[in-house]
């Protein structure tokens, strides 16, 4: 990529579809990820990680779909995750080709040198990592010019052995070096004094990008990054919501609010539209199910609202008594001041819709004002939030579902286990029926589904959250379903579809019936995993391990 100019220019590489999609239960389909990946450019990152293409064919499609795509905004550099090994490295450079033909596609490769994984972890030596991070390096220069290395762990490694391995990668032509803490585990003062002797003992550091890369195990993801720039880095890696391995990355907007709003202090600059920050996370947190605390910095319900009498009397006469940063900067007033109820036109809807970043025409705006009035009838006010969870909901409802809810009803009384009656549609086998008795409504509905199609699906996460405040808020829904029953072919009742497998797939659904939300997202996480089994298989589908 070209670098940013000015020395104080900070990149920032979002690994949000990356460190940030490893999450637990967290499991985005491609459509998702380019999604975030526009959203991304909007809000003007640097780079985005989009995966790591050996993963699964899921993942590497998703890779090639992002740095195939015109992103606009920021246009940015499109990185692809890949272990020092050859085929990681071909799968990878297959990945990001298209964007690396436009001079921004990246290659980013990663060996451990903490002996703590040398040893326990990958059963090898220090010569084979300094060997391996040779080759791995030579061998993604000859397939980009982009590429950044990793030492991983290097934060619990010894000093000069990482040192050695750096610049033997700065040698063999890695253009950004990446420091991990991998595990959360340095304070600030010691990464930085860990940075400064890297600079002491690989000299060819100071040629390249000094990057860092810090996980929150112990609260400090923010504070090392920091640190590290202090220390002369200016890539800092980051996710979303701080989402991530275990406690998550650096969260992306503290970083950059608090690069914004301590400039004074710091003087760092980056491409950053700050004002596009509440959306994005809005937009990741819906995607990937994961909900924001709310009282998180920057993003949170709470971070701009004011309890006690004294700090509302302080705001009320000037917001600069209790208020460091004005929510506009962060994007969070444009949501709240957009609110539209049953008697708003079809115009207010696609201008609301359009100022949301989704501009609709025709039959998508019949569609999407179809729903708004739906949605209107049941709830008060519909505000930024409905609307961008009414979007994704269009947006999530495959035009090639084969399954469709028309009806059901839970019979749920005090002395009585729930049960649940559910009636589908589907072109390939008509109207279907199944009922259950499960543990609670919920469970009820689900396995209602599973005996209404024959399968016999495994929950793997349910995730039910409100999009907006009130008693009438949309709640939005998302299961992970693990499906397939190894050796019991004959319990398979869905065309294409046959025993052994074992996939996952997910679904999300909205509506203001928590229960109606629930068994369309199980229901799309079904048509999902019916799809990807009866569709045709990609090569190489072993599922490798994420780093
Ligand atoms: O935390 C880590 O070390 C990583 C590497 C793959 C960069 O995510
Ligand atoms: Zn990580």
């Amino acid at each position: 990529m070209s670098t940013p100019a000015g020395p104080d220019r900070v990149i920032i590489f979002d690994t949000t579809l990356r460190d940030g999609e490893q999450s637990p239960g967290i499991s985005l389909n491609a459509g998702e990820k380019l999604e975030i990946a526009h959203q991304l450019a909007r809000l003007g990152v640097d780079v985005i990680e989009a995966g790591f293409p050996i993963a699964s064919p899921g993942d590497f499609e998703a890779v090639r779909a992002i740095a195939r795509a015109d992103l606009g905004g920021s246009r940015p550099t499109i990185a692809a995750l890949a272990r020092a090994q050859a085929g990681d490295i071909e799968r990878a450079g297959e990945a990001v080709r298209e964007a690396a033909a436009e001079g921004r596609g990246r290659i980013h490769t990663f060996i451990s040198t903490s002996d703590i994984h040398i040893e326990h972890q990958m059963r090898n030596t220090r010569a084979d990592v300094l060997e391996g991070a040779k080759a791995a390096v030579a061998h993604a220069r000859s397939l980009v010019d982009d590429v950044e290395f990793s030492p991983m762990d290097a934060t619990r490694a010894d000093v000069e052995f990482t040192a050695q391995v750096i610049q033997v990668a700065i040698d063999e032509g890695a253009t950004t070096i990446n420091v991990p803490d991998t595990v959360g585990y340095a304070t600030p003062d010691e990464y930085a004094a860990f940075l400064r002797r890297l600079y002491e003992h690989a000299p060819g550091l100071r040629d390249v990008v000094l990057s860092v890369h810090c996980h929150d195990d112990l609260g400090l993801a923010v504070a090392n990054s920091l640190a590290g720039l202090g220390a002369g880095a200016r890539q800092v890696e980051c996710a979303v919501n701080g989402i991530g391995e275990r406690a998550g990355n650096t969260a992306l907007e503290e970083l950059i609010m608090l690069l914004a709003t301590r400039g004074d202090r710091l003087g760092y600059a980056t491409g950053a539209v700050t004002t596009e920050i509440a959306r994005t996370s809005r937009l990741v947190s819906r995607l990937t199910g994961y909900a924001v605390q709310p009282n998180k910095a920057i993003v949170g319900r709470n971070a701009f609202s004011h309890e006690s009498g004294i700090h509302q009397d302080g705001v009320l006469k000037d917001r600069s008594t209790f208020e460091i940063m004005d929510p506009a900067s962060v994007g969070i007033d444009d949501a709240e001041q957009l609110v539209l109820g049953k008697h708003s036109g079809r115009a207010a809807l696609k201008d609301a819709l359009a100022r949301l970043g989704h501009p609709v025409d025709g039959q998508e705006l019949r569609r999407a004002f179809d729903a708004f009035k739906v949605l209107a009838d049941r709830k008060k006010t519909v505000t930024a939030m409905d609307l961008e969870a009414l979007v994704a909901d269009e947006l999530e409802a495959g035009e090639d579902d084969d399954l469709v809810l028309v009806d059901y009803t839970v019979e749920v009384r005090d002395a009585r286990p729930p049960h649940a009656t559910v009636v589908l549609e589907s072109a390939a086998r008509g109207r279907v029926t199944g009922s259950f008795t499960g543990d609670g409504p919920v469970d009820a509905v689900f396995r209602a589904l599973d005996s209404a199609l024959g399968v016999d699906a495994r929950l793997r996460d349910y995730r039910v959250a409100s999009v907006t405040g009130g008693q009438d808020a949309l709640a939005q829904a998302s299961v992970v379903l693990e499906l397939g029953t190894p050796g019991s072919a004959e319990r398979w009742d869905i065309p294409g579809v046959t025993g052994g497998e074992r996939i996952t797939a997910a679904g999300q659904g909205v509506d203001t019936d928590t229960l109606r939300a629930s068994a369309i997202a199980y229901l799309r996480a079904l048509n999902l995993g019916v799809r990807r089994v009866a569709g045709p298989r990609p090569q190489g589908d072993a599922a490798v391990a994420a780093p």
